[in-house]
């Protein structure tokens, strides 16, 4: 039998063996990454029961015009919904993702299961992450192989989307970029140590695919002094033809030949270098205006050169040209190097020419500060407390994607920043990206702002201020996303989509408005305003007789272009009754979907 003493230690021998046994359990459990308790959503659990819908309401139209393109989509309504029934449409067809979600500060901007979240709420992170995760793992099947994801996201979250977005697209695959997002400036930075002046913008993809981003080059900030000296006898379309020979910071993608250095020194042939200041003086400019020598420089930076010491290669190179006599009476010459790259360097000092023109732009790096955040109340013409997000960032995310019929989604879409960044865009480049924008009913905020802003960019009357300005060219499908009830879909007569998805995919992919239709849902697309010519058979059989007079009728109206007849069921091709009828429209066939 134990006595009392040896029976308490071996309890307290015991629970230390527990311990440690506690200890090793927990480390050999514990994973490298992110572990969140996951939290439950209506919105989500409402989906055991019900399916989402997308039911078109209404048309905005620019007045008419070229570069309108085809229409954009405004879905008012829960965003986990709009996503679930966008995958039915356009799984695999979006190039960007951007979205600027809640940042769970706790200052009432993060509602989930219909109550803000409290900075004490010890659930906070875990909501916000289960939140996240539902709606980016469905947005993922939107994406594009060689789609972007963008999210805007500030200190209060940034450390956990980063891992959430590394288990989503692997290690290592999401670049952060830093945005001064505030100005060091006003009341709000007087009560912090550290005033909070940048964001986040994340950018994640699968392999390859953030690094296809384009950034257009930025201007820099100020004019580099050391391009002082003129050209004298050179014209711009000298300096575009250097380029196309190579020369410049493209340089590796030409290889230069004897016939095109003999070409070089011919252009070069009677040019001279003065002083910038002795060509603005000639050019009438008074020098001492520092505000007109600036303008000055930079219209003539095609001519303003800087020289450098191209290094001991190039010299000899150089210095042999001229021992042979061949640059006699020039001031400037070119030089091939062995690989074939195109040098120009002075004679007198064997000094290499570098133009201000090359050099007046820098690329952007992963730190954006000149992003202007003072403006931003005006953009749009609405007011919006939740912060709008300004065009130039927008701008600069949309305008990196390298194709111009980008299409672009942000399922947290405020105000519609993202809507007008990309009409803007559309009507500089002429491209014709297509914007999905979705955001909640929240404060009622489709009706008193995002609206209000697409009617004024395509109307040119600035919302608040009652002003008018150019009608951005462009047109925009609205619609809601709401849920019906499974037990109201009798799956043996529903289409696998809904008429409202066709008319999403019909109208993307095909850039028309539907005009009619005959059949069960003629009634929904009469409610349409009218466009391009768009027949929706939403059965898989043949029409009646008297259905068959009324497509007739339709076809035989008169009109040519962006003809579509959607079809659902099975057919392959064109059935042999519609062929006739319908000969030269394009066959938009749900079941490729
Ligand atoms: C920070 S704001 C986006 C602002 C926007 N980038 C702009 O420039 O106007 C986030 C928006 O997403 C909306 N939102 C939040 N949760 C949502 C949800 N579950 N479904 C749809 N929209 C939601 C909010 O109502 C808010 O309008």
């Amino acid at each position: 039998m134990n006595s009392p003493n040896s029976n308490q230690l071996s309890l307290s021998d015991r629970i230390r063996d527990l311990e440690s046994q506690l200890r090793d359990a927990t480390l050999s459990s514990k994973r490298l990454g992110l572990v969140w308790t996951p939290q439950e959503e209506t919105s989500a659990t409402q989906l055991m029961t019900d399916r989402p819908r997308i039911q078109l309401t209404d048309f905005l139209k620019s007045s008419e015009g070229p570069g309108l393109g085809s229409p954009h989509l405004f879905l008012r309504g829960e965003n986990l919904h709009a996503l679930i029934a966008l995958r039915a449409s356009h799984r695999r067809a979006v190039d960007l993702i951007y979205i600027d979600p809640p940042y769970n500060t706790g200052n009432k901007d993060f509602r989930y299961n219909d109550r803000f979240i409290a900075p004490d709420d010890q659930w906070r992170h875990s909501s916000w992450l289960s939140f996240m995760e539902r709606r980016l793992r469905i947005a993922l099947d939107l994406l594009k192989d060689d789609g972007v994801l963008a999210i805007s996201i500030d200190d209060n979250e940034y450390a956990r989307l980063i891992l959430l977005l590394e288990q989503l697209f692997g290690d290592g695959s999401v670049k952060t970029v830093v945005v001064k997002m505030s100005e060091l400036a006003g009341p709000k930075m007087g009560h912090n140590a550290l005033p909070k002046l940048k964001e986040y913008l994340l950018l994640a993809g699968k392999p390859g695919a953030v690094n296809g981003l384009r950034f257009p080059k930025q201007q820099k900030e100020a004019w580099d002094v050391n391009y002082k000296t003129a050209l004298k006898g050179f014209s711009p379309r000298s300096l575009a033809r250097l380029r196309q020979l190579g020369h410049g910071p493209v340089s590796e993608e030409h290889v230069l030949t004897e016939a095109e250095v003999a070409e070089v020194d011919q252009m070069f042939a009677g040019v001279t270098t003065e002083s910038e200041k002795d060509a603005a003086i000639r050019d009438g400019i008074n020098v001492k205006d520092k505000a007109a020598m600036d303008v000055w420089r930079v219209t003539n930076a095609w001519r303003l050169i800087q020289t450098t010491n191209g290094g001991g290669s190039v010299q000899s190179l150089m210095g042999s040209r001229i021992k042979r006599g061949e640059l006699s009476g020039q001031a400037i010459g070119a030089i091939r190097t062995p690989r074939g790259i195109l040098y120009l360097a002075q004679t007198k000092d064997l000094r290499t020419i570098l133009f201000a023109d090359d050099y007046l732009t820098t690329r952007v790096g992963d730190i954006w500060t000149d992003i202007s955040t003072t403006s931003l109340a005006g953009e749009g013409g609405v007011e919006f407390k939740n912060g709008k997000k300004p065009q130039k960032l927008l701008r600069r995310i949309i305008g990196a994607v390298p194709r111009t019929d980008a299409v672009v989604l942000d399922f947290f879409g405020g105000s519609g920043s993202t809507l007008e960044a990309v009409l803007r865009l559309n009507a500089e480049d002429g491209g014709t990206r297509r914007c999905i924008l979705v955001t909640g009913e929240e404060d009622n905020i489709p009706t008193t702002t995002t609206i209000p802003r697409i009617q004024g960019l395509m109307t040119g009357n600035v919302p608040s201020s009652g002003s008018t300005v150019l009608p951005v060219p462009g047109q925009v499908l609205l619609g809601t996303v709401s849920c019906v009830p499974q037990n109201q879909i009798d799956e043996t007569t529903d289409h696998p989509f809904s008429l409202e998805e066709v008319l999403l995919r019909a109208c993307t992919a095909y850039g028309a408005v539907p005009e009619t239709s005959v059949g069960q849902n003629a009634q929904l697309l009469r409610e349409f305003p009218s466009g391009l010519p768009v027949i929706i058979w939403p059965e898989t059989r043949e029409p009646n007789e008297e259905e068959l007079k009324e497509l007739g009728r339709l076809t035989a109206s008169g009109q040519t272009v962006g003809k579509v007849l959607i079809q659902f069921g099975p057919w392959g091709d064109m059935p042999i009754w519609a062929e006739n009828m319908f000969s030269g429209w394009s066959l938009c066939d749900m079941n490729i979907l």
